[in-house]
């Protein structure tokens, strides 16, 4: 497939810009639906910033190239160069490890001193570990102090993503990581993503807002499924078919059915039962806690329709629908 022109995010970015130059004492955790655009968002913020910046995708296991990305971009071949010889598989979990080694590299083919430093760290959670976040999360807060000290940048930014709720829950704990929001799309963004998707005539664009509440990567996973909305929902109910089968065996369809009429239910109708199927649906990332702002200090406003609380959410509307099913069958 080949890559959409980058829809949005302006506000995103205007403020990313702005942290990349005033710099921050704690490291930036950016955190939202599957398939909402994080990666994304970060490679484009990555591409265009001013100063010395570095992208890491924790997850890329083979190859150094796709794990990295620079700016400027020239310095990136000399590192990859010079890392490939010791660099250790998992290649980008060994890269999150070894941050203090390639800004080394990077040290000796530019000056870093005087000029913004930016690190983006992507998907750690699911590349070093859920057991390791925490330390890694306040590692990176030391690391901001220990650049500062030697390499004596203008200012440091340094960010880290995850989409796995679990993880947001031993993050929150701690003081040292400042916590964002990522969100899908806005409708009208939306609507430029699925134009460069090129749609037939007969595809209500309303219809796939309805479903994928604006989510970039489900919106294509439905594009390459031939636009076949009806089929795209049914395999998402055999996939979460067992898990209705776990609700089911716990006695937790009715806590389930009071999250689907309003995610926010979690909160209103405490019990345990509620803590025990949050519990479950957080691990299987299709709901979520979204109490936090935007990293332009938004709040994501509630939408009952998509499945959007005020402060919990469905993390795309087409896991409540099909879950709706299933409790139905
Ligand atoms: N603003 C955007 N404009 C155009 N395409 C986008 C935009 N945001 C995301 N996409 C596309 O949507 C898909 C999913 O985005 P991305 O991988 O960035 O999501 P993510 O939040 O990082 O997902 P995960 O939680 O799995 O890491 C990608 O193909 C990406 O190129
Ligand atoms: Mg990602």
């Amino acid at each position: 497939v080949i890559e959409l022109k980058f829809v949005n995010r302006e506000e995103e970015l205007k403020t990313l810009h702005e942290l990349a130059n005033k710099g921050t004492t704690l490291p930036i955790y950016l955190y939202g639906p599957e398939g909402c655009g994080k990666t994304r968002l970060l490679k484009e913020f990555i591409k265009k910033v001013n100063g010395v910046a570095l992208y890491i995708d924790a997850l890329e296991g083979e190859d150094p190239e796709k794990a990295l990305l620079t700016t400027p971009l020239n310095i990136l071949t000399d590192i990859v160069k010079d890392l490939i010889k010791e660099v250790a598989k998992p290649v980008g979990q060994y890269l999150c490890l070894s941050l203090w080694k390639i800004l080394k590299h990077i040290e000796t083919k530019l000056q870093i001193r005087g000029k913004p430093l930016i690190i983006a760290v992507d998907d750690i959670t699911r590349a070093i570990g859920l057991s390791k976040v925490e330390w890694y999360t306040k590692w990176l807060y030391e690391l901001i102090k220990k650049l500062q000290e030697d390499y004596r940048p203008s200012s440091i930014l340094i960010i880290a993503t995850t989409s796995e709720g679990k993880s947001l829950d031993l993050v929150m704990r701690h003081t040292y990581t400042h916590i964002n929001l990522v969100w899908n799309l806005d409708k009208e963004a939306h609507q430029e993503l699925i134009q460069q998707l090129k749609p037939p005539k007969n595809i209500d664009p309303e219809q796939l807002w309805y479903y994928t509440g604006g989510n970039p990567r489900a919106t294509i996973d439905i594009a390459e499924n031939n636009w076949n909305i009806d089929s795209w929902i049914q395999k998402i109910e055999a996939k979460l078919r067992p898990l209705i089968r776990t609700i089911r065996s716990l006695n937790l369809t009715n806590e389930l059915q009071k999250l689907i009429e309003d995610p926010d239910n979690i909160e209103k109708q405490p019990s345990q039962k509620m803590e025990q199927l949050y519990t479950i649906l957080v691990e299987a990332n299709l709901f979520m806690y979204k109490g936090f702002r935007t990293i332009n200090g938004k709040h994501i406003p509630k939408n009952p329709e998509l499945g959007i609380g005020e402060y919990y959410a469905w993390q795309i509307p087409a896991y409540k629908h099909a879950l709706e099913q299933l409790l139905q069958r």
